[in-house]
């Protein structure tokens, strides 16, 4: 297979050499060794700060594929234009990034330009990497040199459709959304606000999956000044990310910030729990970030006004009659039978769940979400909570695929979204089926 990012480069032998000096990444020697200037000026923390930030930003997620090592590319990511593979980003010098430059790298985490001048699809979210600072920059480039194991995984040929297969494109796609810039501070903020803004529009690229994109591909909003889509919510892969604005009932109105940075550190809180693709995004990324990390991006999200002007008022649950009848038995609807007999264990004829083990359904902004992506997926295929650091259960929700009809997924959810003061509309079988095909293990 032809690496598409090697063609017309000539091998350097020095590149040789900075593969036999990977230092121990060891955490204790760290600060001991902080001033002491590798042989081309990295220091040892540097390097530490590298390896943060490349959680921060989650590179290890798209970069690795499920049997390969860490960083050395090959994972499928399908966009609505055909399936597009993460390149190899460990140091080797044949199929990875051994022979970038930090002129080069920067290049390509800014501009989405490879060291041979080829763009790079915006599925490497570049346009959000454009904001890191410099000695951030720095410091990444330091780690990917040099406290990477280099592997030599070749990279896989993309599979998309005509004429999305030609990257000449995108140079005109960069011309028309790509922002540029590295964050600048907003004054009038607090430094702890600007340092939420600066992760979550940066590194953090929450809108990646937070905000809807247009026609092209394109978010449709890259920070909060910029009108009011960033953020609200959108699906990708299959999976809707929710409205982190302070949309009423849908969005994180009703989160504290110590919930925010709990939900981000643990993968969930008293009510909720982190699934499908934000599961990995806590296990990967957000449960490594320090406090102060996290609850500037908790100070930065609760600044964020209601966007999509949703409002779902939810009516106290204590007026609902639907706990009494589900505990009687004396169910009226499909729905509500199927409930009891699937989900009542775990989620409880409350709808509430149990603290910290099963997230409540009772007034859960994701089940009140406008869009049921999220609620079909779950159901159909389960999901489990990231394993963290503080919460290492990963409990996990089972996949009604192979029990329910799409009638049936339908009706429970319907009525999930009508109980407990929940009030939202009901759920489609023709969705479920869609969504049922989309999610299928071929
Ligand atoms: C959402 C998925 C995603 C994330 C997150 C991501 N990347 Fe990428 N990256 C890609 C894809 C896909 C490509 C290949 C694009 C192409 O071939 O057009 C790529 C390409 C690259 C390249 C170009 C290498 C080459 O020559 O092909 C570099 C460098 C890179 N990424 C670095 C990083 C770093 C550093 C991070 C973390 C800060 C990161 N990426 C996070 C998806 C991602
Ligand atoms: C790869 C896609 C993806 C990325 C990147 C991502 N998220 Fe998410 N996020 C999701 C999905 C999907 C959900 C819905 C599932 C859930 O609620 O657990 C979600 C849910 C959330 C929730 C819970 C909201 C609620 O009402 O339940 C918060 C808070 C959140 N994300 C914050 C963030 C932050 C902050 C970032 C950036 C650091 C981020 N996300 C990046 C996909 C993503
Ligand atoms: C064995 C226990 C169990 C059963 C049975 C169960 N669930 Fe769950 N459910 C969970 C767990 C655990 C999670 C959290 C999963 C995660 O975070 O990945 C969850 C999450 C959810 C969520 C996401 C809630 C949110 O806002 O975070 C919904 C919706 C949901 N379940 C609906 C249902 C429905 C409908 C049924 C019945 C068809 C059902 N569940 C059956 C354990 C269960």
């Amino acid at each position: 297979m032809k690496p598409e990012i090697c063609f017309g480069s000539a091998w350097r032998l020095g590149t040789v050499l900075v593969m036999v000096l990977i230092p121990s990444m060891s955490a204790n020697s760290a600060l001991e060794q902080a001033a002491t200037p590798g042989s081309d000026g990295a220091t040892q923390q540097q390097m530490e700060q590298g390896a943060y930030l490349a959680r921060a930003g989650d590179c290890a997620a798209c970069h690795s594929a499920p049997d390969g090592q860490p960083f050395s590319g090959g994972l499928p990511l399908a966009t609505p234009f055909g399936i597009i593979y993460s390149t190899n980003i460990t140091p080797d010098p044949v199929h990875g990034i051994g022979q970038y430059s930090f002129e080069e790298f920067d290049r390509a985490m800014r501009e989405g330009m490879a060291r041979d001048g080829h763009h790079l699809y915006p599925a490497m979210p570049y346009s959000a990497f454009a904001k890191v600072s410099a000695s951030d920059m720095h410091a990444l480039f330091a780690y990917f040199i040099k406290g990477v194991k280099p592997a030599p995984t070749e990279n896989r040929e993309n599979n998309l459709r005509w004429p999305f297969s030609m990257r000449s494109l995108i140079a005109v796609w960069n011309l028309l959304y790509l922002d540029g810039g590295e964050y600048v501070a907003k004054p009038g903020q607090s430094a702890q606000w600007n340092r939420g803004a600066y992760l979550v529009q940066g590194l953090g690229h929450c809108g990646a999956c937070h905000t809807p994109r247009g026609i092209a591909g394109q978010e449709e909003a890259y920070d909060e000044s910029n009108g009011k889509r960033y953020l609200v919510g959108a699906v990708t892969d299959n999976w809707f990310a929710a409205d982190l604005t302070a949309d009423f009932g849908t969005g994180l109105s009703g989160w504290t910030k110590d919930e925010v940075t709990d939900y981000l550190k643990t993968g969930r809180t008293a009510r909720s729990a982190a699934f499908g693709a934000m599961a990995q995004v806590v296990g990967a990324s957000t449960q490594h970030l320090r406090d102060q990390d996290l609850t500037a991006i908790a100070e930065y999200l609760k600044s964020l006004p209601p966007a999509s002007g949703v409002t779902v008022l939810a009516s106290p649950a204590a007026a609902d009659t639907t706990t009494g009848a589900l505990r009687a038995g004396t169910v009226g609807s499909r729905g509500a039978q199927l409930y009891l007999d699937n989900c009542n264990t775990c989620h409880h004829s409350d709808g509430t769940g149990a603290l910290r083990i099963f997230p409540s359904l009772a007034g859960s902004e994701m089940v009140n979400a406008p869009d049921v992506t999220s609620l079909i997926h779950i159901v159909l295929t389960g999901s489990a909570m990231p394993s963290t650091k503080i919460a290492p259960s990963a409990l996990a929700m089972p996949d009604f695929a192979w029990r329910m009809s799409d009638q049936d997924v339908a009706d429970v959810l319907s009525f999930v979204r009508s109980s407990w003061g929940n009030q939202a509309p009901s759920v489609a079988a023709n969705d479920v089926g869609r969504l049922r095909k989309a999610t299928e293990v071929k």
